[in-house]
């Protein structure tokens, strides 16, 4: 086989076959096949397209380059949930020890934060002594005992997606829908995951800015899914404005704790029971949606998720007793309100802006080595749709430094005031075939 037939074939709109993706993808990892003929090859697809047996021959291609992470140890189906990144993004801190309350195994393999969108892992050391390096024995024994655990990234994942992203992101070939689709999925296979609930974000803080986009992007990763005998659902969210009301990793942990007990920002809530219904669904818990939907609410209701969360905390060295007193979290130094310059209604809180105004106060890292502060961040006080009067405070600014009049320059450009206007819709889609 050579390359150059297969670039050729794909450029004048041929479909390759599973041998042939898989010689590409083992050469090109292997270090066989030049950066040159694989991003020919990558804008070739750019421009062609795969259908549905390409895309999930490149996704497993991707999946066999590397380790994979054997949960078989673990008992019942592992469900992962996947998010394309927001900004003040809570959900899985709420979502893994709810679905764990009613029994999914949530066996979570999760990352730092980089940029202004923060990770699972940095929220969850800002609970005293928690932390991610356990053992994988202990890991699996925590899921099969409590159903929910986290562990840091391990083992030497999908290698060639690793290398074809850093290529596509310097050869103008990133926004391509097979090519982002099956980066995605082949991750997430990686992991160990035997079923898979995407949440696709979409709006100015998403990486698919349209809806249509995303939606093609989400029926993609279905069909992969679904192709590849992991059973996959998606939905699509809007990420105009951050979601809930707190950005910042302790004011995060501190909101989730809140949704667990049942008084969380109202957006949060319902994100987190339409993903929760799904996975549910797809551990197998529930017949439907509905009935999935009533078995999380009980476990709002009733303590019982809260009180997992705490036992998961505890399982990892942390100290639960945070969930009943937040006060044992980190808190910043100044506390300081951010006032309306005008009465109206709010009609724009750019969810971008305002993760990177979270960012400049130290909550996120501009690259990988920076230490980041875990008690800085932002709290909203309005949402888009709400009233406001002048003078009364969009937002709180929680900061260990005094002068923080750059932040202020930063979020007097990412909120609108207007006359009229309304919350906008939080979930435009649900896709499960
Ligand atoms: N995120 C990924 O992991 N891969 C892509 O190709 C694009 C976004
Ligand atoms: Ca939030």
């Amino acid at each position: 086989m050579r390359m150059v037939d297969l670039i050729e074939k794909k450029r004048d709109g041929q479909a390759l076959t599973e041998e042939e993706i898989n010689f590409f993808i083992e050469g090109y990892t292997k270090g066989d096949i030049p950066d040159y003929q694989a991003s020919s090859l990558a804008m070739a697809v750019y421009f062609q397209d795969m259908n549905e047996a390409e895309r999930a021959a490149l996704t497993m291609a991707m999946v066999n380059s590397g380790d994979v992470i054997d949960l078989s140890n673990i008992n019942g189906v592992k469900v992962d949930k996947h998010s394309t990144g927001g900004v003040g993004d809570t959900t899985t801190l709420v979502l893994a020890p709810l679905v764990a309350a009613v029994g999914v195994p949530v066996a979570k393999m999760s990352g730092r934060g980089l940029g202004h969108t923060g990770g699972t892992i940095d929220k969850l050391e800002s609970i005293e002594g928690f932390h991610v390096e356990i053992s994988e024995e202990k890991f699996v024994k925590l899921v099969n005992e409590d159903k929910v655990a986290v562990i840091g990234q391990t083992g030497n994942l999908t290698p060639a997606d690793k290398k074809l992203y850093g290529l596509r992101d310097v050869t103008g070939t990133v926004n391509s829908i097979p090519l982002i689709a099956s980066s995605i999925m082949s991750k997430k296979i990686a992991a160990g995951a035997d079923a898979i609930v995407l949440d696709v974000k979409t709006g100015n803080g998403a990486f698919m800015k349209t809806l249509e986009d995303a939606e093609s992007l989400a029926r993609a990763m279905v069909n992969i899914g679904n192709n590849v005998g992991r059973n996959t659902m998606a939905i699509i969210s809007d990420m105009g404005q951050p979601l809930g009301n707190a950005i910042g990793n302790a004011l995060e942990v501190k909101e989730a704790i809140e949704t667990l007990q049942g008084q969380g920002p109202k957006d949060l809530t319902d994100l987190v029971l339409t993903l929760g219904s799904q996975m549910v669904v797809v551990g197998g818990k529930a017949q439907d949606l509905a009935e999935a939907r009533t078995l999380l609410e009980n476990a709002i209701a009733d303590g019982t998720a809260l009180a997992r969360f705490k036992t998961f905390i505890e399982n990892q060295d942390g100290d639960g007793s945070v969930v009943d007193d937040v006060s044992k979290l980190p808190q910043a130094q100044y506390q300081i309100d951010y006032p309306a310059t005008k009465s109206g209604v709010v009609t724009e809180i750019v969810a971008n802006e305002v993760g990177v105004a979270s960012m400049m106060l130290g909550a996120g890292r501009q690259t990988k080595e920076d230490d980041i502060d875990l008690s800085v961040g932002i709290v909203l006080n309005k949402k888009v749709g709400d009233k406001v009067k002048a003078g009364e405070s969009l937002l709180t600014i929680h900061s260990n430094r005094e002068q923080v009049d750059d932040v202020i320059e930063k979020l007097n450009a990412s909120i609108t005031i207007s006359d009229s206007g309304k919350a906008p819709t939080l979930i435009h889609k649900v896709i499960t075939e």
